[in-house]
This record gives structure tokens, C-alpha cells and sequence, in this order.
């Protein structure tokens, strides 16, 4: 049966077809040489994503920041971190990207501030019931002196979400809460003045020119009325993709919030557009995210949590073009982040791995490399073949896996810290990219600084090693999206084939996209000319883990 159509032609919304990129700016290219990345690494490197073919990039915070979250903690919202560079620098980048008709989306980090923001700080000074506490969430504790949290809530970074503050006076008074780390406080979005400001910085972006933003934990924004004690399941992903009904995720009151900045957005020419980071327990849930006067985009993390399992695969596909299109969105496809342990890795692990757990020395179930590579490969592959908009995360177009012998010296995830080491958190997936295999930290700079090691094996899957091998993975990606636009796979509809139990197939128009989950080989059959195969093969029989193009002559 075909799947709903994406409800766009060719050439309008651009967003709902795009190849979007994603950088985390502080291991992408260093160009100042102290060890992180920068802005001006970035602009450095736009002919390489050019090359690459990608519509867009999404450009993972670079605002002013302590940096204890890695700049998901920020203190001013319209300033570059100088660790990063210049307003200057960013203005720059953005002339660069468009010139290359690269439209570039930036992360808006509403649901918390840092703890150095201007705002927590005079809220701090202030007393309890003050409007500068009423930006935050403030509450008194429970128990005689007020010494208990108000709630049993625990933090996504382990421990739990509340911390009790010294008021003017030298004594302990009321405490404030903190989904993600203690110099992450929460904003409280139902005050109109945190509305406002918020307006006020995606008119500062949308000024200078940006084409959208990705709008981290966009599914946090509102906690349920009374703030009621909540305790997941132990082997919860600790976003809380897979629970229901949790009083800090996904309350319908921040409908409201996408709809008014929606208005903002539509304010300017151009289609800018809005992408959620919403973990939510199903589709249909995520689906609402993307009504036509709420955001444009959604992350599709179900499609992200996927196993290696064809059925399952079938499925979340199949669901996800249901659950979107009947909204009248485009749906994404996403398989890797600054989050989750690189997909080159995850989809060959033995053992549960739940998200912000990572992998490290001791962990258990670790992949073996080979099979995750050829994982993951044929996972891009089908990515690649499915119409509506596709994020790739910097290094997955190297094939790079997650790096899971860091030194614990290195660390630097809050949530490594907040756990006392019982989880590694997301270091592994965050390490500096190799962009040349005979030069210092891989050509991330000239200085061979990297705040983060590279592992040595690392020399084999730079960027300038596989530019010259045919059958590496960023020749295969280069090939995947140039067909993917020349084809405009990004629109339209699949229709599903049976290629057997084990096996994801589907044809768009005259092409097949056939990839094989199982241990047996698949047989094409006859007439098979092949456009992409994400590992090369003889003959017509589809190998285990790998995924294929073609047509049939
Ligand atoms: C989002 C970001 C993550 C960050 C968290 C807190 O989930 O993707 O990296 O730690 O929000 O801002």
C-alpha cells in the first residue's frame, strides 16, 4: 500500500525534504588551535559539506556560556561564547552557508538558562515570591525547616532535580528546580515575562538571518500543575522517550508556546522553521507537535531507538509517515546526535543501552566494530531512500563509531559526574572530528590540541582517506543524498515490497531500496542494475547487514 504523500511540491518549504547537518561546533573544525572547536573552524569546512550535498545545518549552541553542559547552559542568549568567536564570526558563517545556498538553523535552548544568567543571578539576591524568582521555578521545601526537596523528581543527570539555596540572610531557604544539572535551572514558561524575552531572542536570530532553529527540550517547557511526585522505571531513557504521563514531559500546555512563536516565525519571509527535540512515547504523540500552526519539524526518536530488527524497522517507518502525514508534516528521520552513542556502534550492541547511559571501558555488550559499521551503512542507506527531511550528525558520513575507551580523566558529561561515574553520559559520541590522517589531532587544528582524545584508529576514517577510497562511508553518503536530490526522494510516497521476513523493502517509483536485517543472504533476482550499495558485493544476493539501490533493468 503507498504511504501518504508529503504534502509538498518541489521547490517550496524546504524543510520538508532537506538534508540537514548537524555540527556541534566544539568538535567540528578548530580554527583558533586551543583544543575546541569554533565558528570560524566551521566556516573553514563549508566546501566539505557542499561537497557533501547538504541542504542545511543546524549548528548546536555557540551562545555565550560557563560551558557545564556544554553550552546548554547559557547566559546570553545574543552573544557568541568567546570560546566559539564573534557575532562577527557567526554573521560570517551565515553569508558563507547562504552563498553556498547552505541554509543554516540554530539551537534555542528555552526550557533552562545557566545558572550565571543575569536573571537566575538577581533571583538568587532576591526574596522568595519576588518576580525575579517567579522566572524560575522557586518553591519552599518540605519537612519542619523546609529541608526536604518540594518534589521526588530526579534530575536527567542523576541525583535529584531540586537544589535548596542560601537566602540573604546566610540561611538556607527555598529551592529551585532543575531538570538537567543544578547550574541549569529551569525557566517558569507559564510568567509572560519569560514569553516575552524568548520572542524577543528569536527576533534577534531571525534578524540576522537565520533559517530556523532547533528547539532544545522543547517537550519540557511545562510541568503539570501542583508539580506531583514522579518515579520512572528504572530502565527508563532518562529523556523519557518511552514513558507516559510524566509531570515534566510533554504537557499540552506547550502547545501554546510553538503556536506563539510559530507567529513569530511567519512574521519574516522564507520559510524559517522550527524543529523540536521532543522525546515522547509514540508517534502520534510526536505528531502533534507538528500541527500546521505549531513547529515545522520534529526529531523522530522513535525512528532514532529503532533495534537492528527488520519488523521492527517496518514498522516505525510505516507509522511515522501515518502519524505526520496526517498532520499535513513532512517526517524526519534521525539516527545519530550529540545524545546517543553513534548508530555505527548502537545498532551492533549486545546489551541495553538506555539514552545518556553511553558506553565505556567497563561497560557491558560492547559492539563489534565491523558488524556496526556495516550496520550502520545499510541503516543511512534506507535513511537516505525515505521521502521527508533527514538529519545527519558530523562524523556519521566517516562512518565513525562511538568512541568508548575515553580515559575518565577526560570527561566531561555532567551526567558522568552527577552519577559518580555509573554512567559515562555522552563524551563518546562527541569527540573531534579527523579531517586529515597525517596531521596534528587529524587536521581538527594545526595545533594537535583536542579537548576530548581522538582515538589513534581514527587516522583511517579521516576525511581525506576517505575522499580517495571509493568505498568509504562518505562516499557512500556522497552518493546517497546527490541521487537523494536528483531523484527527489525527499517528497512524495514509498510503496512497501516483500523481500521476505528479515529484509526492509520499499520502491520509490522505479527505484528499490532493499536492506537485509538478517544472517542469510537475499536474492534481487533478475535484471538488477545497482545505483547504491552501502558495502560492496558480487552478484545479486543482498549480504547480511547491507542495504541496496537499484533498478530493474
Ligand atoms: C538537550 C540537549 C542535550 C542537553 C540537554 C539540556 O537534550 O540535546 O545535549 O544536555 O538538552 O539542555
Amino acid at each position: 500500500m503507498a504511504q501518504l504523500e508529503q504534502f509538498a511540491a518541489p521547490g517550496s518549504e524546504w524543510w520538508r525534504t532537506a538534508v540537514i547537518y548537524q555540527i556541534y561546533p566544539r568538535s567540528f573544525a578548530d580554527a583558533s588551535g586551543d583544543g575546541i572547536g569554533d565558528l570560524p573552524g566551521v566556516t573553514s569546512r563549508l566546501d566539505d559539506l557542499k561537497d557533501l550535498g547538504v541542504d542545511a545545518i543546524w549548528l548546536s549552541p555557540f551562545m555565550t556560556s560557563p560551558q557545564k553542559d556544554a553550552g546548554y547552559d547559557v547566559t546570553d542568549y545574543r552573544d557568541v561564547d568567546p570560546l566559539f568567536g564573534t557575532l562577527a564570526d557567526f554573521d560570517e558563517l551565515l553569508a558563507q552557508a547562504h552563498a553556498r545556498g547552505i541554509r543554516v538553523i540554530v539551537d534555542l535552548v528555552p526550557n533552562h538558562s545557566s545558572d550565571q544568567h543575569v536573571w537566575f543571578q538577581q533571583a538568587l539576591k532576591a526574596a522568595p515570591g519576588s518576580p525575579e524568582r517567579a522566572r524560575y521555578i522557586f518553591r519552599d521545601g518540605k519537612g519542619e525547616n523546609g529541608e526536604l526537596p518540594p518534589n521526588n523528581w530526579e534530575s536527567v543527570f542523576g541525583g535529584g532535580m531540586w537544589e535548596r539555596v542560601i537566602e540573604a540572610d546566610g540561611t538556607p531557604g527555598q529551592w529551585y528546580l532543575h531538570i538537567f544539572d543544578a547550574t541549569q535551572p529551569d525557566f517558569d514558561w507559564t510568567n509572560e515575562e519569560v514569553r516575552e524575552e524568548f520572542r524577543s531572542i528569536l527576533r534577534f536570530w531571525l534578524d540576522r538571518g537565520v533559517d530556523g532553529f532547533r528547539v532544545d527540550v522543547a517537550h519540557g517547557m511545562i510541568k503539570a500543575d501542583g508539580l506531583p511526585d514522579y518515579m520512572p522505571p528504572t530502565d527508563a531513557d532518562s529523556m523519557g522517550g518511552g514513558e507516559d504521563d510524566v509531570p515534566y514531559w510533554g504537557q499540552d500546555g506547550v502547545h501554546e508556546i510553538y503556536r506563539d512563536w510559530h507567529e513569530v516565525l511567519a512574521e519574516y519571509d522564507g520559510d524559517r522553521a522550527l524543529a523540536g527535540e521532543a522525546w515522547l512515547p509514540t508517534l502520534e504523540k510526536t505528531a502533534l507537535w507538528v500541527r500546521p500552526d505549531e513547529m515545522h519539524q520534529t526529531f523522530n526518536f522513535p525512528y532514532l531507538m529503532t533495534h537492528w530488527d527488520a519488523a521492527d524497522l517496518r514498522a516505525v517507518i510505516r507509522d511515522s509517515l501515518d502519524a505526520f502525514g496526517g498532520v499535513g508534516a513532512p517526517s524526519t528521520w534521525v539516527l545519530s546526535n550529540h545524545d546517543v552513542v553513534r548508530h555505527a556502534s548502537r545498532l551492533a550492541l549486545t546489551a541495553d543501552n538506555p539514552q545518556g547511559e553511553g558506553i565505556g571501558p567497563k561497560s557491558a555488550g560492547k559492539p563489534d566494530p565491523a558488524v556496526g559499521l556495516s550496520r550502520g551503512r545499510a541503516a543511512s542507506t534506507v535513511m537516505l531512500a525515505l521521502p521527508g527531511s533527514a538529519y545527519i550528525y558530523q562524523g556519521e558520513e566517516l562512518g565513525l563509531p562511538e568512541a568508548m575507551e575515553i580515559p575518565d580523566e577526560f570527561r566531561q558529561d555532567p551526567t558522568w559526574f552527577r552519577t559518580n561515574g555509573e554512567r559515562y553520559g555522552r563524551d563518546g559520541c562527541r569527540v573531534p572530528l579527523p579531517w586529515t590522517a597525517d596531521a596534528p589531532a587529524f587536521g581538527f587544528n594545526d595545533t594537535g590540541l583536542s579537548w576530548l582524545p581522538q582515538p589513534d584508529e581514527w587516522a583511517a576514517s579521516a576525511r581525506d582517506v576517505e575522499a580517495s577510497d571509493p568505498d568509504s562511508t562518505l562516499n557512500l553518503y556522497r552518493r546517497l543524498i546527490a541521487l537523494r536530490h536528483e531523484r527527489e526522494l525527499g517528497y512524495g510516497s514509498l510503496v512497501w515490497e516483500d523481500a521476505g521476513a528479515n529484509a526492509v523493502a520499499f520502491r520509490r517509483g522505479d527505484l528499490h531500496v532493499v536492506a537485509n536485517l538478517g544472517t542469510e543472504p537475499i536474492e534481487l533476482g533478475e535484471g538488477v542494475e545497482f545505483l547504491v550499495r552501502s558495502e560492496p558485493f558480487a552478484g545479486t544476493a543482498l549480504p547480511p547487514d547491507t542495504a541496496a539501490w537499484f533498478i530493474r533493468a
